[in-house]
């Protein structure tokens, strides 16, 4: 299969303008015009940075630190979006909305959706912000650790991030790549913030220091309880096991599914109009570990669990 001719023929839309491979990451050629910007962010200190691949958890986890954060307000939790009350560093140079304006402009978009920097740049501290930026490309002042906001990083299996990344994209994107041509993408480290290993490992190299927790999706799914707890010790929250317990009530999958502040349903409904889209593909698709081998072709698994032995190797990470 020939990759380059994969993107530059079925993935490259015109609202994004290419993908170029910034420190070896597969990013839109926009997040290169804006890089200088991002590196020199200033972070700080009494923040709470929740960082992942795409696919991860990273709305399960947003949601449950939101609330860890604000002394569990289910209200306001509930009446704003969490798109509003943790935004996304990069949302801006992920789709090029100002040319959407342009093609579009009967469209309405979300207030500042076009300039997530400045929304990050403004908050009151302390804040909470979502990025699926690689520990390579965060603020200098992370990467070098003269600041130290608390960090959240969630891994999980990258066979089932492949899979629901895929669906994500036939819904959100402009797309028309096969599942086994995706799957190609993915282990080629082509897709967005690819390569998987190279954002994941760097974290889980740094899983000890005091301001970062590495969290696994599987073990939420095992244990979300149990998860909520550590996540609490590590913010420095105090519960009760009647806290614990409603939380992990609101953050079932059932629950954030029907939960239209959470579910990205009109998110994705937009993107769809954007695209014209006619997929009825939801956000909240399925939310299980090893949907991977329902969909998967033996071969497919294979081609993965070697490229997962040859990535690990040498690690102590364990999938
Ligand atoms: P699936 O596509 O496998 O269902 P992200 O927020 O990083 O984009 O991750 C989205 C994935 O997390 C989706 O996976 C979604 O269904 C799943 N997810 C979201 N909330 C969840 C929850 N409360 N419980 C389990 N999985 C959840």
């Amino acid at each position: 299969m020939d990759i380059d001719k994969i993107i530059e023929e079925k993935w490259t839309s015109s609202t994004r303008k290419g993908y170029v491979a910034i420190e070896g990451f597969m990013l839109p050629q926009k997040y290169q015009d804006s890089k200088t910007e991002f590196d020199n962010l200033k972070v700080n200190k009494n923040d709470v940075w929740v960082c992942t691949f795409p696919k991860c958890g990273t709305t399960w986890i947003q949601e449950m630190v939101w609330l860890l954060g604000n002394n569990l307000d289910f209200e306001t939790a509930k009446q704003k979006s969490l798109d509003e009350r943790f935004p996304f560093l990069e949302l801006s140079v992920i789709a090029d909305f100002v040319d959407v304006f342009k093609s579009k402009p009967d469209l309405v978009l979300p207030p500042r959706v076009d300039d997530s920097l400045n929304v990050v740049k403004n908050l009151k501290s302390p804040a909470f912000i979502k990025s699926h930026l690689p520990l390579q490309l965060l603020p200098k002042e992370i990467q070098h650790g003269s600041k130290t906001p608390k960090i959240i990083y969630v891994a999980r299996d990258p066979r089932d991030v492949c899979v629901s990344y895929f669906h994500h994209s036939t819904i959100t994107d402009y797309f028309e790549v096969t599942f086994d041509e995706y799957c190609e993408l993915f282990l080629a480290g082509k897709v967005i913030y690819g390569p998987f290993w190279n954002h994941v490992l760097p974290f889980w190299k740094k899983r000890h220091e005091p301001n970062i927790l590495f969290l696994k999706y599987e073990d939420m799914k095992k244990d979300l309880k149990k998860v909520i707890k550590e996540v609490a010790k590590f913010l420095e929250r105090a519960l009760n096991e009647e806290d614990v317990n409603k939380l992990a009530t609101h953050l079932s999958f059932d629950s954030m599914k029907q939960n239209p502040s959470v579910n990205k349903e009109a998110s994705v409904e937009l993107v769809k109009s954007i695209y014209n889209k006619k997929s009825d593909g939801k956000f909240m698709r399925k939310g299980t570990v090893g949907d991977h081998k329902s969909v998967m072709s033996q071969t497919t698994i294979s081609k993965f669990d070697e490229w997962i032995k040859d990535n690990i190797q040498g690690t102590d990470y364990v999938v």
